[in-house]
Formats: C-alpha cells, sequence, structure tokens
C-alpha cells in the first residue's frame, strides 16, 4: 500500500495519553506488516486554544480535510469550562465533523467475552453483544438555527433547534442500511415521532429509503426513550440502531456501559468519498477527555486503539489487520489485563495506560 496520510489529534486530558499508545500499534504495523503511515500530528480543543486562541486552528482544519484519516483522542476539561462558548475545545471537534461533512458516525458496541461478567448488566444480556449505533452526527439540533440565549421580557431564553432535511436523513439511513446488509441485515430507526415533527419526518423519510432501495433489511422503528430502556433491557434484539445527533450522543454513552467500560468504546465518523474513492473520515474514542483520571497514567486505551482499527478497515482497506487488532485486545483482556475502570469492587492492582498498549502491542507480535 503507498503511503496513507494520517492527520493525530491528542487534544486534551486522557487524549495525549491514550494516543502514546496507538502511536506503538501504528509503529509496529510500520516495522511488522510494512504498512506505513504518512503521519502528521497537530492541536485540538483547550491544547489549540492555549496556543491560538481558538480551539482549531485554520490550518488544522485544513489539513484535517486533506488527508486520508483523521485520528483524535479527546477534547475538554475543567480548565475550559469558563471560557466564552464560541472558543470552549468542544466547538473544534464540532467544527471538525461539521466542515468535514461527516454525516455517519458508527458507534458499535461489542463485549468482548472476558468482560462480560463485568457488566453492571447479567452476563447473559451483554455476552456476545454486537450491535451498531449510527449516528446523525452534521445536523440537528447540534447545529440547527436559531439558537443563542436571548433576553426575552425580564429574563434570558436559551434556543436550540431540532431541524432536519430529508436529504440529511435520507443519507444516513443509506448507511446504516448498506452496514446492516454486511451483519445481521437489522435495522431499528430511533426518534421521537409521538411529540416532534423532525421525528415525523425522520420515520418517514427511514421507512420510504428502505421501501425503494432496501426491501431486504429487516426494519424497525421506536421512539427513542423505549430504545433507550430496550438497550438496558434486552440490547442483543438489536443490530443497527440509527437515530439522530442528539439522542445518538445519549444511547451511545448508555451502550458502551453495556460493553464494560466507556474506556472500550470506538467510533468512526465518515462523510462522502474523497477523489482517491476513500471517504472523509475521524476516529474517535466515544468517551471524552476524563478530568478526574487525566495524568495519571490510568486512562484504558484500547477505545482509542480500537478507533485505529476501524480506520484499518474503514479508511485502508485492510479489514484482516483490523481483525488482527481487535483479537490481540481480546486476547489480553481473556490474559486477565485490566485497567483501573475495567476492575470490580474486588480490587486487585490495576495496569497503567503504557502497560496496556505494551501488552497488545506483544499480543500483536504473538500473532505473527
Ligand atoms: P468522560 O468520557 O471524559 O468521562 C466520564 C467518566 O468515564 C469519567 O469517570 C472518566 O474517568 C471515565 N472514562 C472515560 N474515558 C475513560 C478511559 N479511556 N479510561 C478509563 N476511564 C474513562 O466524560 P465527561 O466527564 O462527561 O466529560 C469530560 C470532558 O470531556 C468534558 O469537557 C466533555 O465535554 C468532554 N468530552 C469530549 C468528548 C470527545 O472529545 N469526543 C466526548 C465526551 C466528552
Ligand atoms: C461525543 C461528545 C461530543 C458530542 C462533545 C464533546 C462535542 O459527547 O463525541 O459523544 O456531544 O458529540
Ligand atoms: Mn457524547
Amino acid at each position: 500500500m503507498s503511503n496513507a496520510s494520517l492527520l493525530i489529534l491528542p487534544g486534551d486530558g486522557i487524549g495525549p495519553e491514550v494516543m502514546t499508545e496507538v502511536r506503538k500499534i501504528i509503529d509496529w504495523y510500520g516495522a511488522k506488516r510494512d504498512l506505513t503511515f504518512d503521519v502528521s500530528e497537530d492541536l485540538v480543543g483547550g491544547a489549540a486554544y492555549d496556543k491560538h486562541g481558538t480551539p482549531l486552528h485554520d490550518d488544522t482544519m485544513a489539513k484535517a480535510q486533506e488527508v486520508d484519516a483523521v485520528l483524535l483522542g479527546a477534547v475538554g476539561g475543567p480548565k475550559y469550562d469558563n471560557l466564552d462558548f464560541s472558543v470552549k475545545p468542544e466547538r473544534g471537534l464540532l467544527r471538525l465533523r461539521k466542515e468535514m461533512d461527516l454525516f455517519a458516525n458508527l458507534r458499535p458496541a461489542q463485549c468482548f467475552d472476558a468482560l462480560a461478567d463485568f457488566s453492571s448488566l447479567k452476563k447473559e444480556v451483554v455476552a456476545g453483544l454486537d450491535i451498531m449505533i449510527v449516528r446523525e452526527l452534521t445536523s440537528g439540533i447540534y447545529f440547527g438555527e436559531p439558537r443563542g440565549i436571548i433576553e426575552e421580557g425580564n429574563e434570558r431564553v436559551g434556543i436550540n433547534t431540532q431541524r432536519y432535511t430529508e436529504s440529511e436523513i435520507d443519507r444516513v439511513a443509506r448507511s446504516a442500511f448498506e452496514l446492516a446488509r454486511r451483519r445481521n441485515n437489522k435495522v431499528c430507526s430511533m426518534e421521537k415521532a409521538n411529540v416532534m415533527e423532525s421525528g415525523i419526518l425522520w420515520r418517514e423519510v427511514v421507512q420510504k429509503v428502505h421501501d425503494e432501495d432496501y426491501p431486504d433489511v429487516e426494519l424497525s422503528h421506536m421512539y427513542a426513550d423505549a430504545g433507550a430502556m430496550q438497550l438496558c433491557r434486552w440490547p442483543k434484539q438489536f443490530d443497527v440502531i440509527v437515530t439522530d445527533n442528539l439522542f445518538g450522543d445519549l444511547l451511545s454513552d448508555a451502550a458502551a456501559m453495556l460493553t464494560g467500560s466507556l474506556g472500550m468504546l470506538p467510533s468512526a465518523s465518515l462523510g462522502l468519498p474523497m477523489a482517491n474513492g476513500r471517504p472523509k473520515a475521524l476516529y474517535e474514542p466515544v468517551h471524552g477527555s476524563a478530568p478526574d483520571i487525566a495524568g495519571q497514567g490510568k486512562a484504558n486505551p484500547i477505545a482509542c486503539i480500537l478507533s485505529f482499527a476501524m480506520a484499518l478497515r474503514y479508511s485502508f482497506d485492510q479489514g484482516d489487520e483490523a481483525t488482527r487488532l481487535e483479537n490481540a485486545i481480546e486476547t489480553v483482556l481473556a490474559d486477565g489485563a485490566r485497567t483501573a475502570d475495567l476492575m470490580g469492587p474486588e480490587g486487585g492492582t490495576p495496569m497503567s495506560t503504557s502497560e496496556m498498549g505494551d501488552a497488545i502491542v506483544a499480543a500483536l507480535d504473538a500473532s505473527l
């Protein structure tokens, strides 16, 4: 493979800590599988604000548009809580998603066998779980206008607008149906058509896309609140869930806990194909900057490493190598490797972030 370009944006808090471990994996692929990347690194979030006074410099935005894939750690933290809204770290990430038009956010929740006992749900509820949440990522209430805080009478009013066009719903629905065809052929669409007009339109468009182009895929609709309940009750009923930006944010955090820890859940944010046929893409863990454990070597790097595995699969056509990496993670977990977030009340001595990274590299070596 000719060198593919990868822009790494470690960000804030545990972002740089988990990204250091991903670097070990990238180096391993270069050394042992002859899979090399042109890697560049830049700032995002609070780190970019500290240097440039903005959470995403225009040059970084331009670079992100050019590379084959972006890999991001996490943004945000208490240090930035009182900044003006327009320069908050999270705005940097939202700008990347919006300007790269990354409308399909794939958030898989898979329960590794070794962790089935550790979930807060009963083992039989989560063992073997493998679902994919497809979250719409560039529209909805995150971006709708009007928005803001205005004066009205003698008080202030906070305003955000849920807004979806037919074409925005159509394209993310297609992503979900395409994925379902390569999995267990089932899509459940979640909205609140009982109380929101945008939900009514969502349901209609998803049904139309299904009837016209994907009649072979099994489609169901669920109100998102009932969906949240069903995710906890019997998550294995689902294959692909397609939902809007805000519901997808909530449902994917909930799904993360089915797998044991937020430190386990990766994501891929995909847009339209570029000239080279690869989709615009950004890969990042679902978790945030975890200020409570940042700087202590406690963070679980697996979500970020699994995000790199998704990059191998979705951007670089290296599905077998992605599977190798996922299997290596499965192996170390089966051998009892645990960062602190994966330890129950019975305790024990957890591994550090870098020990977990090293163990995964050792398992990759053993896979050869
Ligand atoms: P968080 O995901 O950072 O942390 C929630 C809890 O999960 C914390 O107890 C944390 O210690 C734990 N956790 C998260 N990732 C972990 C990991 N890899 N290993 C071990 N434990 C882990 O969410 P939060 O506390 O609500 O948000 C903190 C900051 O992160 C906020 O500024 C928020 O806006 C930001 N955030 C960023 C992203 C992102 O960059 N994509 C996502 C979510 C939150
Ligand atoms: C996520 C995060 C982000 C979101 C924030 C940090 C902008 O929670 O990626 O899930 O709300 O989308
Ligand atoms: Mn979130």
